[in-house]
């Protein structure tokens, strides 16, 4: 386990012998990682850093706001609205890996934007260890490793919690004094709800997985998960009154894990699993059905693309 008080000191030294007196901007995501980046870089440089929200229509409900207000303090803090020129990109896109490179590049094109109307010397990424290892591995492209320094042409790149796992940098979260909705959360995958919708996205489908989200997170808070959501798999058969509606499957997962690689579906009673399962078909008239995935990675990974 890493000293965490010792940790942030050596890190913010870092950073401002790295830095000196230019200018660094970060993409903030509503992780825990590119949050505790993005805090040790503020300490270090203050408003020489420039931290930009791009609200890719693919967040969490209410992520937005809740950036807005945990960051606040930061006056430089730039939050882009760019969901529109995300589904238009992201249109008949069916393939998971594609899907991924769409959203990089349209990333990339958003925060390239924005670096270069800040003048930004340095870039200061959230990459952790598992990050690192994952990407090298070519298991899954990780969109926020690799791709952004290629493109803006900075003079170095800074990435403070590169040598940490995720609960080391919880730890050092909560030695900064961020909020437990920071430091506890959930990882999130940089692509957001698009590898929580299989298959084609839409407007529709990002929705009901957004609500449906939701709700396991709220209802599964006390299982203390590493990371519970829920995904829109496809159409299937329900009835809703007298009518049979051909609706759509959301499944439920929730595991355990320590970095990611690998998880174990976690055990839920069965008046839990009910009502998350009343909460989502009650709130859409669209969605069908309901399951719950025990599968533990591997076999399966833990998102659904
Ligand atoms: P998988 O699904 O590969 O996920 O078992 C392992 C961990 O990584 C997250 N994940 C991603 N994170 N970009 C990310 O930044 C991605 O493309 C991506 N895909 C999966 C996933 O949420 C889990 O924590």
């Amino acid at each position: 386990m890493v000293d965490a008080e010792r940790f942030i000191e050596e890190a913010t030294a870092e950073i401002r012998e790295q830095v000196g007196d230019a200018h660094a901007v970060i993409a903030l995501s509503g992780g825990v990682d590119s949050s505790v980046a993005a805090t040790l870089a503020y300490r270090a440089i203050g408003e020489q850093l420039t931290p930009v929200y791009v609200d890719t229509g693919l967040m969490r409900k209410g992520e937005t706001d809740e950036i807005r207000e945990t960051f606040s303090f930061m006056e430089s803090l730039r939050v882009v609205d760019a969901e529109e020129r995300f589904l238009d990109a992201l249109a008949g896109v069916t393939d998971p890996e594609e899907k991924r490179e769409v959203i990089g590049e349209q990333f990339i094109r958003e925060f390239e934007r924005e670096a270069t109307e800040t003048a930004a010397d340095y870039l200061v990424q959230g990459t952790i260890y598992p990050d690192r290892i994952e990407s090298e591995g070519g298991i899954k492209s990780h969109h926020n490793v690799g791709g952004l320094p290629d493109v803006v042409d900075f003079e170095g790149i800074v990435e403070p919690v590169r040598d940490l796992y995720k609960d080391e940098v919880r730890e050092v979260a909560r030695e900064l004094g961020l909020e437990r909705v920071i430091s506890e959360r959930m990882p999130f995958p940089g692509p957001g709800l698009a590898v929580r919708v299989v298959g084609e996205i839409t407007r529709e489908k990002v929705e009901v997985a957004r609500e449906a989200c939701h709700v396991v997170e709220e209802e599964l808070e006390e299982y203390d998960p590493w990371q519970a959501f829920a995904a829109v798999v496809g159409k299937g058969t329900g009835v809703k009154g007298d009518n049979r509606v051909h609706g759509w499957i959301v499944a439920v997962r929730s595991v355990e894990s320590r970095d990611g690689m690998t998880a174990r579906a976690q055990e839920i009673d069965w008046e839990t699993l009910q009502r998350i399962q009343s909460r989502i078909t009650g709130t859409n008239e669209n969605v069908a059905r309901v399951v719950y995935d025990v599968t533990h990675k591997p076999p399966a990974t833990i998102e659904y693309e």
